[in-house]
C-alpha cells in the first residue's frame, strides 16, 4: 500500500495534536515515527485505520482519500490492514489461539475450522509462540502478549501493518526477534509498515526512513544513517535522550532548522 498524508489537522481535548501533518510511505517500505510521549504518534496511526477522523487534510491510501469514508468503505480498507495496539489489547477470556483467530472468524467466515487453526499455528510459530496457543493472556509475560498481538495483527496477511510500540517493555533479545519479524514481513510479503517507537535501536534496524513528530508535524525525516548523524538539535536531543536541549526548554527555536525563529522551511 502507498500511504500519503497531506496537511492533516486534528484537534483533541482542546489541543491541536496534528498540525498540518504530511508524510509519505512508498509501497513496501517501513517508516518509523519517533517522538516524545503525547505528541500524537498513536493518534496518527488511529487516523489510518479510521478510528479517528481528520478535521482537515487528506489521507490517501493507494491514491484514494479515506477522509470522509463511510463505515462500509472503512471496513473494506481495514481488511487490508493489521494493527498492533500499544496495549496489546488481547481479550482476557480467550486463549492466545482464539485471540489470534479473531480477525479470521470475523472477516472470513467461509474458512473451515482446520484452516483457521492451520493459519493461527503458522503465525504463532512466526512470532515464537507455538507453545502458547492454549494459554490465557493473564499467564503470559509482557513480551509474549506483544508477540500474540503481533500474530493477531498479521493473521490475515495484511498489505499494511501499523505497529504501536512493538518492542516497548521487551528485553533486547526479544526486541531483535520482533524486529526480525517486521523485516521478514517486508522482504517476504512486500508489506508496507509504520512502526511507532521510542526504541532507537529498533528504529535503526527496521526502518527504511525515520520521521520525528513534534508539535503535530514531521520536523525531520531521513534514512537511519541520516537520522543518526542529524544536526537538528530537537532530533539529536531525542535520539540521545539528553535532559538538556530545545525539547525541554521554553524556547522560540525553530524545530525545522534549529535556528532562532525563521520561516518554517524544511531542508530537503
Ligand atoms: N480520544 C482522545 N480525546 C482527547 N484527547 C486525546 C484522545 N486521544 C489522544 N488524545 C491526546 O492526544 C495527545 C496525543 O496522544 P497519543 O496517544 O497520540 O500520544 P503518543 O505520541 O502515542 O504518546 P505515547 O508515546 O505516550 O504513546 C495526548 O495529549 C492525548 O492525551
Ligand atoms: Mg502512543
Amino acid at each position: 500500500m502507498h500511504i500519503l498524508l497531506e496537511n492533516v489537522f486534528k484537534e483533541l481535548g482542546g489541543r491541536q495534536i496534528l498540525n498540518s501533518l504530511s508524510l509519505e510511505i512508498p509501497q513496501g517500505q517501513t517508516y518509523c515515527i519517533i517522538g516524545r510521549s503525547g505528541t500524537g504518534k498513536s493518534v496518527t496511526l488511529k487516523h489510518l485505520v479510521g478510528l479517528l477522523k481528520a478535521d482537515r487534510g487528506k489521507i490517501l491510501i493507494d491514491g484514494i482519500n479515506m477522509v470522509g469514508f463511510q463505515d462500509r468503505q472503512l471496513r473494506g480498507l481495514r481488511k487490508r490492514m493489521g494493527y498492533l495496539f500499544q496495549s496489546g489489547a488481547l481479550l482476557n477470556w480467550m486463549t492466545v489461539g482464539e485471540n489470534v483467530a479473531l480477525p479470521l472468524i470475523e472477516h472470513e467466515r467461509q474458512l473451515s475450522r482446520s484452516e483457521v487453526l492451520r493459519r493461527v499455528r503458522e503465525k504463532l510459530a512466526l512470532v515464537g509462540l507455538q507453545d502458547a496457543e492454549d494459554k490465557l493472556p493473564e499467564n503470559l509475560s509482557g513480551g509474549m502478549k506483544k508477540r500474540a498481538g503481533l500474530a493477531r495483527a498479521i493473521i490475515r496477511d495484511p498489505e499494511l501493518v501499523l505497529y504501536d510500540e512493538p518492542t516497548s517493555g521487551l528485553d533486547p533479545v526479544m526486541s531483535s526477534q520482533i524486529d526480525e519479524v517486521i523485516r521478514d514481513l517486508q522482504t517476504e510479503l512486500g508489506v508496507t509498515s509504520i512502526v511507532v517507537t521510542h526504541d532507537m535501536a529498533s528504529a535503526y534496524r527496521v526502518a527504511d526512513r525515520i520521521g520525528m513528530l513534534y508539535e503535530g508535524q514531521i520536523i525531520e525525516e531521513g534514512t537511519p544513517d541520516e537520522i543518526r548523524s542529524t544536526t537538528n538539535p530537537f532530533v539529536r536531543q531525542f535520539i540521545q535522550g539528553d535532559t538538556k536541549g530545545p525539547l525541554t526548554a521554553e524556547s522560540s527555536t525553530d524545530p525545522f532548522t534549529g535556528s532562532k525563529k525563521t520561516a518554517r522551511v524544511k531542508d530537503s
